[in-house]
């Protein structure tokens, strides 16, 4: 993993050592310009030597402070990946949010390990790692440095402090180490919405069109308020709200995840399959508005006798998972933090209520396993500037985006179990009691063990 990260960031460099930027693409050779491996996308599985001749790789030099002359000091180098249709309707854009890796998204579409895109291949998918990221201009901060604030949430005021402290020495570190020198002050929206611009030019596309999940619909709505004329069909999915103070989110995520927790205790006390049927309702959500959290994920405050008990024997003592032991793929200590992202991630999206069950239920009786997470890679941690909440892309929503990317037609209004169309005019409505809506597959909720096809 190291391996290919440092070989793509020293081809950058390379870049940058050229007298003069250029204002063109770059187009490199594929197969010495592979993404990172992932979760999702392993490398060295890959046969360099047959890759699809739909994928094009390529890099564009654009200034990194976009107000001041661009010269080999005020160069940032954009890595791209596109994938060509054979018979183009044009150009699609996506960012898929934060900082996660953007040119991998066009290479597992080209290998056919996404279908993500199904439906849209008509287009040329353009994705480019934003500024910051993989191969462009990483910000560079070791995993060393970084483990002074991945370790638990403080519980008070001198606690607070040390991850305060310790925040500073990371972010200090990511504007020593970075390069070029001031890049962390150029790595915002503006700039990025100024790099798809450029990117736009350098392609020639007359309009584009533009898929953005969450902080990539941000970047994507500020594209289209800073180049209306350039907009062809937009689709901003879970954009998140920059416009909130960081406060009024961690708020809103609270709020929303509590919420989740008494739609699964709603869950539970409708099912008498459900391991904790028997206990009775969990009880209110203690959410305490004083907590805030910076870099880490939000905490969720509960008070859900299960969760509550599961999370206390893991602070204590961190659940041990004997398969991990020695192992390079996986922790084999899971702590308190660990089982409060886990639930949180697992109850994002589409959440899986019995899964979730079987997770508590058998980590009450010792085996903590549904809990293990792969250690934290450097890519992890390269650009958590960048980072803001992230959300699940849910199906049936997908299909309407393609469907208005296709035609440029909005969809109608609709209501069904797994997504609300509002059309212009319409209000949200309020948000319902969590024990008086209906629970179970039928109504839309997740079950890994039942698979119920939901009617679209
Ligand atoms: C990646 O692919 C290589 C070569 O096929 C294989 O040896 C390795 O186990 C794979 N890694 C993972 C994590 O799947
Ligand atoms: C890789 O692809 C080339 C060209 O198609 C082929 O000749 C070669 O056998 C492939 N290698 C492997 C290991 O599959
Ligand atoms: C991906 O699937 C398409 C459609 O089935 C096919 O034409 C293409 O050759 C596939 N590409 C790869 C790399 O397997
Ligand atoms: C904060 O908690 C730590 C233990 O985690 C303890 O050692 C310290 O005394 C506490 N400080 C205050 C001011 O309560
Ligand atoms: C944090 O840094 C400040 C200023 O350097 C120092 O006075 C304080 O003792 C530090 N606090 C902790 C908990 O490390
Ligand atoms: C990252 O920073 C370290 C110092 O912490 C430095 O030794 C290293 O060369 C930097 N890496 C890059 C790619 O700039
Ligand atoms: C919950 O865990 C207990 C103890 O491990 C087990 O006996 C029981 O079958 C589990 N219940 C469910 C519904 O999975
Ligand atoms: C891990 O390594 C230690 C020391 O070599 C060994 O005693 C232990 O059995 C190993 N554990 C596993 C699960 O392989
Ligand atoms: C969707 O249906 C729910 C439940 O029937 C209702 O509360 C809500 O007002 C409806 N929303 C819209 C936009 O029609
Ligand atoms: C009850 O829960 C089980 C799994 O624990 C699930 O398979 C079943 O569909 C649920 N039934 C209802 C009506 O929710």
């Amino acid at each position: 993993m190291l391996t290919s990260a440092l070989v793509v960031f020293l081809g950058a460099t390379a870049a940058a050592a050229r007298s003069l930027p250029s204002t063109g693409i770059r187009w490199t050779d594929c197969s010495k310009n592979v993404p990172v491996s992932d979760i999702t996308f392993n490398a060295s599985a890959l046969n360099l030597t047959s890759l699809p001749s739909n994928l094009h790789c390529g890099q564009l030099d654009v200034p990194m402070d976009y107000s001041k002359p661009f010269c080999d000091e005020n160069m940032i180098t954009l890595g791209v990946a596109m994938v060509r249709a054979a018979k183009s309707k044009g150009a699609l854009f996506f960012n898929p949010g934060g900082s996660d890796a953007g040119v991998v998204v066009a290479w597992e579409v080209a290998l056919n390990l996404s279908n993500a895109f199904d439906g849209l291949t008509n287009f040329d998918l353009l994705v480019m790692d934003v500024r910051g990221t993989y191969s462009s201009n990483p910000l560079n901060v070791s995993l060393e440095t970084f483990a002074g604030i991945s370790g638990p949430y403080p519980t008070n005021e001198t606690e607070f402090d040390a991850v305060k402290n310790a925040s500073a020495v990371v972010i200090q570190s990511w504007i020593d180490n970075s390069s070029p020198p001031g890049i962390i002050e150029h790595v915002g929206t503006r700039e990025v919405v100024q790099d798809y611009e450029s990117m736009r030019k350098a392609l020639g596309y007359d309009k584009v069109n533009f898929l953005g999940a969450s902080q990539g619909g941000s970047r994507a709505a500020q594209y289209a308020v800073t180049y209306p004329h350039r907009v062809e069909n937009f689709v901003l999915d879970a954009s998140a709200p920059h416009g909130l103070s960081i406060y009024d989110q961690a708020q809103d995520h609270i709020a929303a995840l509590s919420r989740l927790v008494l739609r699964a205790d709603a869950y539970c006390q409708s099912n008498s399959s459900c391991p904790f049927n028997s206990q009775g309702k969990g009880g209110v959500p203690k959410v305490s508005p004083s907590v805030c959290f910076p870099l880490l994920e939000y905490s969720l405050i509960l008070n859900f006798k299960a969760i509550n008990q599961i999370i206390a024997t893991a602070k204590e003592t961190p659940y041990f998972i004997p398969s991990c032991e020695n192992s390079t793929t996986c922790s084999p200590y899971i702590a308190d933090l660990d089982i409060r992202s886990g639930l949180q991630g697992a109850l994002l999206g589409s959440p899986d209520f019995p899964a979730i069950f079987e997770a508590i239920n058998s980590t009450l009786a010792g085996d903590a396993s549904a809990f293990v997470s792969p250690p934290p890679t450097i890519e992890d941690v390269v650009a958590m500037p960048l980072l803001c909440n992230d959300y699940v892309v849910d199906q049936p929503s997908t299909k309407i985006m393609n469907a208005f990317i296709n035609t440029g037609v909005l969809p109608e209004a609709q209501n069904s179990t797994q997504v609300t169309v509002y059309t212009p005019g319409m209000k949200v409505a309020p948000i319902s009691d969590p024990y008086k809506v209906p629970t179970g597959p039928k109504a839309g909720d997740v079950d890994s063990g039942e698979v119920v096809e939901i009617p679209f």
